[in-house]
């Protein structure tokens, strides 16, 4: 079959896991990053989507809304974008937002998230960025990692697609195991794409 799987990466920072799937197009196989979506303006990762020539979406809901109101909000206008651009397969690629609604039930199984530890520890409510990080070091673990995991209601709850570690040594800081973490994202995640990609395929 000579299908393209589009891909929407979902961002709200700086974007290295962006820059990461960017650069490993060729490896994607048939996927193809038809565009980049932040829910937050002015950030580095929207830089890299117009860098690279990919459309790049910029979606804030008022902030006066209450939260619900605007989860639901967001979660409409993505929807809105993954018809009118043919979206097959969501990625999560930093992005902070919670989804909900039709979305999730359009994309079951086609939505996909990257988590800064070994999940299901250290995920949750408030648990991203250096949270995790100051979390794993207090709790003394030896080891920690990423996740690449299905979106499902639940915070990072959703089945897991694969992991990668890292060790925690001794004297470790939030800074120095975040940077460690962070260049086994950027494998991991264009691994987890191109295995969804082919999966989408085969589907
Ligand atoms: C990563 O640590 C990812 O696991 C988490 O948010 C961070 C995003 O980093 N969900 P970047 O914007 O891709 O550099």
């Amino acid at each position: 079959m000579n299908k393209t799987v589009n891909i929407l990466i979902l961002v709200s920072g700086n974007g290295t896991n962006l820059q990461a799937l960017i650069d490993a197009q060729s490896r994607l196989g048939a996927g193809k990053i038809a565009a980049v979506l932040s829910d937050k303006s002015g950030v580095y990762a929207i830089e890299r989507a117009r860098l690279a020539g990919i459309p790049a979406f910029v979606e804030v809901p008022d902030k006066k809304l209450p939260k619900e109101e605007r989860r639901a909000e967001l979660s409409k206008r993505i929807l809105d974008i993954c018809r009118k651009q043919n979206i097959d397969l969501i990625i999560y690629a930093g992005f902070l937002s919670i989804l909900q609604g039709d979305i999730m039930e359009e994309f079951k199984g086609r939505m996909i998230n990257i988590h800064p530890s070994l999940l299901p520890k250290f995920g949750g409510q408030g648990m991203y960025g250096e949270h995790v990080h100051r979390a794993v070091l207090a709790a003394g673990e030896t080891e920690s990692g990423c996740t690449v995991h299905l979106v499902t209601a639940g915070i990072d709850a959703g089945p897991i697609l694969l992991q990668r570690k890292v060790p925690v040594p001794d004297g470790d800081t939030p800074g120095a195991l975040a940077g460690r973490i962070h260049h086994e994202e950027h494998i991991a995640i264009v691994e987890a794409a191109a295995m969804m990609v082919q999966k989408i395929l085969d589907s």
